[in-house]
C-alpha cells in the first residue's frame, strides 16, 4: 500500500492553491474552492448557549471572548506557559538554531524572537486543548467531526531590538492572507495584554464569506502564484474588495476564534514588550488522519482505523530503512 500512497498522505490538507499555470487560467481555483466550500457556507447548529457565538463567528469570520477562563485557571496556564520558557531568553540568538521554518525568513528572525513550544501540561491540556465550548463552535463552522487533538502550541514572540524598523515586513505573516480557500480555524488565547504596539494579530471582519468577488478576486490570485510563486496581498488589494483589517487587541485571557479563511496578519511590534499566546490550531480537519481515525465500534470504523495504523507502521518502517542506509554510507 505504501508504494502508491505519498508519505504525508494522511496528514495533508487542501493547500492554498494548487496546480500549474494553464490548469489555474482554466479555472482550477475556482472548482476547487467551490468543491471546498460547498454544504459549510454556513455553520451546523450549535446548542442553544453557544447560538450567539456561532452567529458572530458567521458574520465576522471572528468571535473574541474577554475574560475567557475564570482568574485561577488562567493564572495556572499563565505559570504553566512561564515553566516552559524558563532557561530560554529571547535575547540569545543563534543563527545556527533557528528552526526550519524560520531559516525561510533570516532577517525577521535576527531581530524578532519566537520560540514555539507544543505543551502537555495539565491545566492547558484540560481547559484550552480539550475544551468543549471551543471544540463545538469549532465542528459547527467547519463541518467536520474532530477525531484527534488539534495542533497546540504556546507561541512566544518579541522584538529584541528597536533597531531594523522594517524587520516585520520581512516575513510574509506581515501581509493580509487567507490561510486556505475554506473555513479553517485557529484559536488565539492573549496570555499578556496585547495591543497595536506588541503585535496584536489583525484580522479583516467579514472577509472570511465566500462571494462571487471574493472567487474572482482568488482566482486572479492562483494564476499570479502558479506563474511567479508571490502569494503576497496588499491592504489595499483587499479594500477594493472592501475588506477593512483591525487590529484585535485584548487584555491577558481574552480568547478569540478566528475563521482564516478570511484575511488576516501578524501585528508589527513598536516596543520590545512581547507578544505571549496560547495557540490551537484546527487545520487536521480536513486531513485524512481524522477522517479516518473513526471512533465508533462499527466494521467500518475498525477497518479505517487499521488502514491509518498500517500507513503509520509502513512509514516507520520506510524511515528506519532510509535511516539505517544513512548509518552505512
Ligand atoms: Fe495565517
Amino acid at each position: 500500500m505504501s508504494a502508491i500512497i505519498s508519505d504525508d498522505f494522511l496528514d495533508k490538507s487542501p493547500p492554498l492553491y494548487s496546480g500549474g499555470v494553464l490548469s489555474n487560467v482554466l479555472g482550477l481555483h475556482i472548482f476547487r474552492t467551490l468543491y471546498l466550500n460547498i454544504w459549510r457556507m454556513k455553520p451546523k447548529k450549535v446548542k442553544d448557549e453557544l447560538k450567539s457565538y456561532v452567529e458572530t463567528l458567521d458574520r465576522d469570520g471572528i468571535l473574541i471572548i474577554p475574560d475567557f477562563f475564570p482568574k485561577d485557571i488562567f493564572e495556572q496556564i499563565r505559570k504553566e506557559f512561564d515553566e516552559s520558557y524558563s532557561g530560554w531568553s529571547p535575547f540569545d540568538y543563534n543563527e545556527e538554531e533557528l528552526s526550519k521554518r524560520q531559516k525561510d525568513f533570516p532577517e525577521y528572525f535576527k531581530t524578532i524572537a519566537e520560540k514555539i513550544i507544543s505543551p502537555n501540561t495539565p491545566v492547558f491540556t484540560k481547559y484550552f486543548v480539550n475544551n468543549e465550548t471551543i471544540n463545538e463552535i469549532t465542528t459547527a463552522v467547519v463541518h467536520r467531526k474532530n477525531r484527534l487533538t488539534p495542533h497546540h502550541h504556546f507561541w512566544y514572540l518579541q522584538r529584541r531590538t528597536l533597531e531594523n524598523e522594517k524587520a516585520g515586513y520581512t516575513h510574509s505573516a506581515a501581509y493580509p492572507h487567507a490561510d486556505v480557500p475554506y473555513p479553517t480555524i485557529k484559536v488565539f488565547l492573549y496570555l499578556n495584554d496585547v495591543d497595536e504596539s506588541n503585535a496584536a494579530y489583525i484580522y479583516a471582519k467579514g472577509s472570511h464569506k465566500m462571494t462571487l468577488q471574493r472567487l474572482l478576486f482568488e482566482y486572479k490570485l492562483s494564476v499570479r502564484y502558479a506563474k511567479t510563486k508571490n502569494d503576497i496581498v496588499t491592504d489595499e488589494d483587499i479594500a477594493k474588495l472592501g475588506y477593512y483589517p483591525e487590529s484585535i487587541c485584548g487584555k491577558a485571557n481574552t480568547l478569540f476564534i478566528s475563521n482564516n479563511m478570511g484575511y488576516h496578519n501578524r501585528g508589527d511590534f513598536k516596543t520590545l514588550e512581547p507578544r505571549l499566546t496560547a495557540q490551537l490550531d484546527y487545520r487536521h480537519l480536513e486531513t485524512w488522519r481524522n477522517t479516518l481515525s473513526r471512533n465508533d465500534t462499527d466494521m467500518i470504523s475498525k477497518v479505517t482505523r487499521r488502514i491509518v495504523k498500517k500507513i503509520d507502521k509502513a512509514k516507520k518502517k520506510k524511515l528506519r530503512a532510509s535511516l539505517s542506509n544513512n548509518n552505512m554510507s
